[in-house]
Order: C-alpha cells, then structure tokens, then sequence
C-alpha cells in the first residue's frame, strides 16, 4: 500500500524532473533510501556534487554531509537538508575554537604540522584545516590523505576520530610510539607544543559513539559460535575490533564486501543498523546478514519519510544550507585537495 507521503514525494519528483535531485547516505532509513536519485557513503556523494545541474538538491543525511555539498555546489544551487537539526557527535566533539588554538600553539614550534580533518567536521574546522595547507579525508580515502598529509610536514595532526586515525596509522605503518593524543582541554591552551616534538601522528581525542559500542568480545563470541561467519566493520570502531575483523572499510566497501561473498556466507556487520537490516533484506535468499549488534544513529534517523514528503512540499521556501563567504573559502581548499588527491 502506498502511504501519503510516498505518494506525495513520488508526485513531486515526477512534476519536478531533472529540476530536484534527492542524494541520500547509506545510513538512512530503507523508507528514505527508496526515494533518492542518488545514494552513496560520504566520498561518493561529496565526489558527485559538482557534476550536478538541478537547481534542488535534497541532502538526506546529517549536517556535515549538507555543509560538504552545499559548498561543492553552484552558487545558484540550493542545498536543502530535510532534518537541520541531524547533526553528528563526532564532528560536535571538534569545536572550531579549540582547533584554531591548537593549530596557533603548533605553529609557534619549528615543526610543519599538517592537520587531516575526517570529513565529519564542521565547515569552519575544514576551513581552519584548509588554511594551515591540510585537507579531509572520508572513511573511503583516509589512508590515501594520511599518506599525503604525511608527505608536507614534519607531522600531522587528524582530526576527530582517533579510532580512524589509529587504524589508518596501523594501515600505513606508522609506529604506535610515533602517536600521541593530543590533550585538548581548557579550550587547546593545555597542549603542550613541546611533548610533540617526537611524534609523527597527532590525533584528537574524538570518536562515534554509535561505532564504539562494538567490542573485541563481540567478534570472540561469533568466532566460537560461529566459526566460518565472516566480520566486517567501519573503521570508526576501536583498532582492537578492526584488528579481529576479516574486513574494514567504508558504507560502500561494506556493500562490495557483502555483494561480493559467496553464497550461503553469514555476514556479521559492525555498523549503524539502517545499512545492515538493508543488506539484510537484499540478501536474504542467499547470505546470513547479522548486526555484529544492533547500533543506530539517531540523527541519521531524523530524516523520516513524511519528513522528506514535508520538505519538498515547502522547496521554494525552505531555507537553503549557506556557509558563510569567509569560511567556505578556505573549506573549499580543503575539499579540493582531497578530490584532486583522489581523483
Ligand atoms: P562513510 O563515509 O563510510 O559512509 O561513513 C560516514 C559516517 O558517518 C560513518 O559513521
Ligand atoms: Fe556521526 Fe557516528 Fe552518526 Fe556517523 S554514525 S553520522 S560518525 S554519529
């Protein structure tokens, strides 16, 4: 049975054309996803961006992913986000202040210290980044970036994921004692310049709460039970989880991964819900798909459907994401750097 609201979002999709595109991440509710032109983890969406014409582009997502594509969009473009208020507790762990601080107190040290912002950050942390020579990196090309930004300085400085940056580190091997968690209380003015005259990896001391519910004990557990089950995770989870995994990688590397095992595996996923119950379902004639445990990320889930039916009902008069001149300049930078890095 068709609801109210699919049929009101079916309607306008078809009255508006080529006019409105709606991009969706993976995260997002099946009741969302259904409705998206264009569906990917955070790199594929950022990298679509500034191909697209519509004049509506509808970000079902959280705010750092609108923040990203409003400024790779055209300036005549308008990008909406059906739930402002979906922000991520990650990115809100990396206040722009704090960072400005840090990075002034490492500049006064002879050492060039590049920062790598994950994606999941503000604008105004990307534009710091960008102003300092750094860049962003996504969970898809965080070893990619860490190895770029590794050759411009003496050092550099990730941020807010630690887990991310651990793993990336491991990935490239870079020594743990070449590590350091950056003390960033009392708004940065506690860091101490000189403790990171040795280290070649500063990282912030952030992480996803939704990531971090899975544990090392949880992999054990399936491997007893369960011994030819494979395990994939994020890699947001703890390096102890990563490292007991068979696999890590991206949304999208989850779905290759899953897509590309044989017939009659049992998968379990270490990642927000939404996504394991979808590949759950798709799959459900010829692999076992189990949520390593059930984890959700209830901003995310602040897109509903009849939400989405809502904001294309008021396109015209919703407010579009902006950020500010000055910001996005130097955000921009950043941005760039990755996709040219990435190309
Ligand atoms: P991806 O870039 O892998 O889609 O991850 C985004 C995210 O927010 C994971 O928590
Ligand atoms: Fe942020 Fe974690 Fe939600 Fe991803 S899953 S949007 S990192 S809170």
């Amino acid at each position: 049975m068709t609801s109210n609201s699919t049929q009101i979002i079916t309607d306008i999709r078809k009255q508006r054309g080529s006019n409105l595109v709606i991009m969706g991440h993976h995260y997002q509710h099946d009741r969302v996803i259904l409705h998206t032109d264009l569906r990917g983890d955070s790199l594929e969406l950022a990298r679509q961006v500034p191909s697209l014409k519509a004049e509506y582009i509808v970000f079902c997502g959280v705010q750092f992913m609108a923040e990203t594509a409003a400024m790779l969009a055209g300036e005549e473009q308008k990008v909406i986000i059906p739930a402002p208020d979906a922000g991520c507790i990650m990115s809100n762990m990396a206040p722009a202040h704090i960072l400005d601080c840090v990075m002034r107190r490492l500049s006064e040290t002879d050492r060039r210290v590049i920062p790598l912002a994950y994606v999941n950050t503000s604008a105004a942390i990307k534009g710091i980044v960008g102003r300092y020579g750094g860049s962003v990196c996504t969970s898809a090309n965080a070893k990619t970036m860490l190895d770029w930004a590794m050759k411009r300085g003496d050092s550099v400085l990730f941020l807010p994921d630690q887990n991310l940056g651990n793993n990336t580190a491991d990935a490239l091997g870079i020594p743990a004692e070449k590590r350091m968690v950056l003390d960033i209380r009392n708004g940065g003015r506690d860091m101490n310049p000189a403790q990171t005259a040795d280290k070649r990896l500063l990282l912030w001391p952030g992480l996803c709460a939704i990531h971090e519910r899975f544990r090392e004990e949880h992999i054990d557990e399936i491997r007893q039970r369960d011994p030819d089950a494979l395990v994939i995770v994020h890699p947001e989870c703890r390096p102890g989880v990563v490292a007991k995994a068979d696999a890590a990688g991206s949304t999208s590397a989850i779905i290759t991964f899953v897509d590309n095992a044989l017939p009659g595996s049992t998968i379990y996923i270490g990642t927000e819900i939404n996504l394991v119950e979808r590949l759950a379902k798709a799959n459900r004639d010829s692999k076992r798909i189990r949520p390593l445990r059930p984890s959700s990320c209830r901003n995310m889930a602040k897109t509903t459907e009849s939400l989405l039916a809502e904001t294309l009902m008021n396109l015209e008069t919703s407010e579009p994401v902006r950020v500010p001149d000055d910001v996005a300049y130097y955000a921009r930078i950043a941005l760039e750097r990755m996709l040219e890095a990435c190309a």
